[in-house]
C-alpha cells in the first residue's frame, strides 16, 4: 500500500515538472494548434524522417495546396511528389495520398485499432493519431520519446528499440495520472529535442532531480555504446561517398523541375560529377529502376517524367 503511494507521488510529480516546463519553454509548433486529424497526420508523416525546422514551412504549403483528406486524395501523382520537395523520403508523399484515400472511402478512424488497420500506417503513428486526434490515452515510442523517457523513467541512458516493452508500461503509467497526456507527449518530443539530446545537457534538465540516468552523465560515467553494427545500413555503391537514397533524391529533383521530362543519357554527371559510365551505367539504371517501383518516376524509353 504504501508503496503504491510512493509510486503515484513520483509519477505525479514528473508529469507536474514536464508540463511546468513544457507550458514555459515547450515549441509553438503549428501542428500543436489543430486537432484536426488530416493535419496532425501530415505533421506526423513529415516529422518521421525529416526535422522540425524543414517540416514547418512545407507543413504549411502542403495545407495549401492539400487543406483535407478529400483535396489530398484527388489530386495528381505529379502534384504530390512535387509538394513534398525538400523533404526526402520521397515515398511518404505518395503513402499519404494513400492513407487519404482509404479516409475518404472507409471514413476516419476512431480507435488506435483502427488507424493500425490503414495500409502505410504503423504502430507509432497509429499512437500519436490517438493521443492527439482522437484525445485517447495510447503509447507512441518514437527515437526521441524512447531516449528521453528511457532515461527519466527507466534509467537506461542510451535505450534500444528493444527497451520499448519495458518503458510502454512506465510511460503509460505517467501519461495515464495526467488529464493532459497529449501535452505530456509533446513535452517529451521538447525534452528530447531540447535537452536530453544524445549528449544531453542534464545541468539545466528541469527533471534532473527525478532523473535516474542524471547522476552518471553529470560524471561523466554514461559512455556511449560502441556501435557494433554500422550506424547506417543504407546501400551505397563503390567508393560513392553517399547511399543511393541521396542519389535517388537528385534524380526526383532533376525531373520534377523538367516539365517536358528528363533525358536518361546525360543524367549521371548531373547527380555524381565522379560518374563513370563504364562503372556507373548499371546503378544508375538500377537507380531508376527503383525510382519507377516505387511509383516515383515514369520511364518511357530514355526519358524520366512524374507520374501523372
Ligand atoms: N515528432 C513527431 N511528432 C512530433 C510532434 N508532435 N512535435 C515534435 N516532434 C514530433
Amino acid at each position: 500500500m504504501r508503496e503504491s503511494i510512493m509510486i503515484e507521488t513520483a509519477r505525479t510529480k514528473t508529469a507536474r515538472l514536464l508540463l511546468d516546463w513544457y507550458d514555459a519553454s515547450g515549441r509553438d509548433l503549428p501542428w500543436r494548434r489543430t486537432n484536426d486529424a488530416y493535419e496532425i497526420l501530415v505533421s506526423e508523416i513529415m516529422l518521421q524522417q525529416t526535422q522540425v525546422p524543414r517540416v514547418v514551412p512545407a507543413y504549411r504549403r502542403w495545407l495549401e495546396a492539400f487543406p483535407d483528406w478529400q483535396a489530398l486524395a484527388r489530386a495528381g501523382t505529379a502534384e504530390v511528389i512535387r509538394a513534398w520537395a525538400g523533404l526526402g523520403y520521397n515515398r511518404r508523399a505518395l503513402a499519404l495520398q494513400e492513407i487519404a484515400r482509404q479516409v475518404v472511402e472507409h471514413g476516419l478512424p476512431d480507435s488506435e485499432e483502427d488507424w493500425l488497420r490503414l495500409k502505410g500506417i504503423g504502430p507509432y503513428t497509429a499512437a500519436a493519431m490517438t493521443v492527439f486526434s482522437l484525445k485517447k490515452l495510447a503509447v507512441p515510442i518514437d527515437t526521441n520519446i524512447r531516449r528521453a523517457g528511457a532515461r527519466l523513467l527507466l534509467g537506461e541512458p542510451f535505450p534500444e528499440p528493444r527497451d520499448d516493452g519495458k518503458l510502454r508500461p512506465r510511460l503509460a503509467e505517467v501519461l495515464r495520472g495526467s488529464r493532459r497526456f497529449d501535452d505530456l507527449v509533446q513535452a517529451l518530443f521538447d525534452l528530447a529535442s531540447l535537452v536530453c539530446l544524445k549528449k544531453p545537457l542534464c545541468a539545466t534538465c528541469p527533471l534532473g532531480r527525478e532523473c535516474p540516468a542524471c547522476a552518471g552523465f553529470l560524471e561523466g560515467t554514461h559512455a556511449a555504446p560502441d556501435r557494433t553494427y554500422p550506424a547506417s545500413r543504407e546501400r551505397k555503391h563503390r567508393n560513392k561517398p553517399h547511399p543511393d537514397r541521396i542519389f535517388r533524391g537528385r534524380i526526383l529533383s532533376l525531373v520534377r523541375e523538367a516539365p517536358t521530362g528528363l533525358a536518361v543519357a546525360d543524367l549521371g554527371p548531373r547527380i555524381d560529377p565522379s560518374f563513370e559510365p563504364a562503372n556507373d551505367r548499371a546503378w544508375l539504371d538500377a537507380m531508376i529502376g527503383r525510382l519507377v517501383a516505387d511509383g516515383l518516376v515514369m520511364r518511357s524509353g530514355n526519358r524520366l517524367k512524374l507520374p501523372s
